[in-house]
């Protein structure tokens, strides 16, 4: 009986959290982040120019660094991310701008972001991965 009633309990919380999601997906609009396998349509680390305010940037995040570390586009500019890792699962949370990806190995994690405030946007690994994690950081560059 008790097992049951415990079981019961787990079922409701998990269906719980799956309305959250999908209610957060569809009702209010948030755009949850893609992740796809790692497939060799992912190009090497850069910033690729798609038209004027459109850009796609290929990130790698491996032990300790993120590249390309510098990335630099212009204000008003959307940007689709690709990120990927070559070791362990890092992070990549962009300061001031309430996004908070993981870099897996083996996957791609796709976001679409809009950047229309000039400025310095710090982004940092915010998943630990070893002696060097605290040091793992890099800018992008709104100008
Ligand atoms: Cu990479 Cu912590």
């Amino acid at each position: 009986k008790y097992e049951q009633r415990i079981i019961l309990i787990t079922g409701c919380l998990m269906g719980l959290f799956l309305f959250a999601i999908l209610y957060n997906v569809f009702s209010r609009k948030i755009d949850v982040p893609a992740c796809t396998p790692f497939s060799t349509n992912y190009e090497k680390p850069q910033v690729k120019k798609v038209d004027s305010l459109r850009y796609e940037i290929y990130a790698i995040a491996h032990m300790w660094t993120f590249e390309p570390s510098d990335i630099s586009v212009p204000a008003g500019s959307t940007v689709d991310l690709y990120l990927t890792s070559t070791d362990v699962v890092h992070g990549f949370d962009i300061a001031r701008k309430d996004i908070n990806l993981m870099a897996v190995p083996g996957g791609v994690t796709k976001k679409t972001i809009h950047f229309d405030e000039p400025g310095v946007y710090h982004v940092v690994c915010h998943e630990y991965c070893g002696a060097g994690h605290q040091n793992m950081m890099g800018d992008i560059k709104v100008t």
